[in-house]
C-alpha cells in the first residue's frame, strides 16, 4: 500500500502543496493560497526538467519505445514527446512514449481541465479584489501560455490503467507501443513505497521492459521532507535495485 492514497483528490492535495499568489504576496492576516496538483505546478519548467532528465539515460534514444510509470497527468510524457531545450540542454522529440498511473481520480479526471479546482483554491478566500483573483486564477488555470484558455484536458497524452502486475496487463501496456517497451521509467513514485515494495515494483517492470529506471527525490538531511514518504539516499536505492537507473529528479544526475 503506498503511504498516500493517491485513489482521491484529498491524497494527492495533502502531497502537492504550494504557494500561488505569487510576488504580491497574501496578508499577514491569512495563510497564502495552497495550489494543488494541477498543470500550472509542472508545466512548462517542471515538466521539462523532468523529459531533459530522461534523455540523460545512457543509451536511450529519442526512438526508443518508453513508459512512464506512475505518470500522474502525464506532462513529463507530453514533454517528452514534444522535444525542447531545458537550461540550454537540447533533447529531441522522442516518438513513442505512453504513461501508466493506476490512481482513480487521475483516470476519473483526466479528461477535465483544472479550472473548477483552481477556482475553488482562490475562492476560499474572502478578501481577494476580484480583479487578482481573476488573474491568478487565468494565470494557474492557464499552463503558463493560456492554452485554450485554460480549458484544456488535464491529461494530452495517453496514461493507460494499468500497473503491470498481471500477464494481460503486462500484454496491454506492450501493445500499447508497439510490442517491446524498451524503457520503463517511474517517475517519483519510489519514495511512496517501502523498500519491499518498491523492489516488487522493479521486479514487475523488468518483466515487461528491458531497462528499467527511476526519477526520485533524494533525501535532504537540510530540508524539512513529508514525512510520510520513504526518502533515501541514492547509495541506498541503488543497493536496493541493483539493475536499475536512477535519476536525480533535481539535477538529472544519474545514480547520484
Ligand atoms: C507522487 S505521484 C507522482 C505523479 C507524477 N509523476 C508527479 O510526479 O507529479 C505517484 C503516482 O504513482 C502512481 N502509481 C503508484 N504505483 C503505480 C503502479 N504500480 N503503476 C502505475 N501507477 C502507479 C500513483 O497513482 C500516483 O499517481
Amino acid at each position: 500500500m503506498p503511504h498516500i492514497d493517491y485513489s482521491t483528490r484529498a491524497g494527492f492535495d495533502s502531497l502537492y502543496r504550494r504557494g500561488g499568489e505569487g510576488t504580491w504576496g497574501h496578508p499577514n492576516t491569512r495563510p497564502e493560497v495552497q495550489i494543488h496538483y494541477c498543470r500550472g505546478l509542472y508545466w512548462p519548467d517542471e515538466a521539462m526538467r523532468w523529459a531533459r532528465n530522461y534523455s540523460k539515460l545512457p543509451g536511450l534514444q529519442p526512438t526508443n519505445s518508453v513508459v512512464i510509470v506512475g505518470a500522474g497527468f502525464g506532462m513529463g510524457v507530453e514533454a517528452l514527446l514534444q522535444g525542447h531545450t531545458f537550461k540550454g540542454v537540447v533533447y529531441p522529440p522522442f516518438t513513442n512514449v505512453i504513461g501508466l498511473d493506476t490512481s482513480a481520480y487521475i483516470q476519473a479526471t483526466k479528461d477535465g481541465n483544472d479550472r473548477a479546482e483552481i477556482e475553488e483554491w482562490f475562492n476560499l478566500v474572502p478578501d481577494l479584489p476580484a480583479s487578482r483573483k481573476v488573474e491568478l486564477i487565468g494565470e494557474w488555470a492557464s499552463d503558463g501560455v493560456r492554452l485554450n484558455g485554460g480549458n484544456g484536458k488535464k491529461a494530452r497524452t495517453v496514461i493507460l490503467d494499468e500497473d503491470g502486475l498481471s500477464r494481460p496487463s503486462r500484454n496491454r501496456i506492450k501493445k500499447a507501443v508497439g510490442g517491446t517497451v524498451d524503457w520503463a521509467i517511474t517517475e517519483m513514485v519510489l519514495t511512496s513505497f517501502s523498500d519491499a515494495e518498491v523492489q516488487n515494483l522493479s521486479t514487475t517492470m523488468h518483466q515487461y521492459a528491458t531497462n528499467v529506471a527511476h526519477m526520485y527525490m533524494p533525501l535532504r538531511t537540510e530540508k524539512k521532507q513529508d514525512q510520510r514518504l520513504n526518502h533515501q539516499l541514492v547509495a541506498t536505492w541503488q543497493a536496493l535495485l541493483p539493475q536499475d537507473h536512477l535519476i536525480n529528479w533535481e539535477t538529472g544526475g544519474i545514480g547520484v
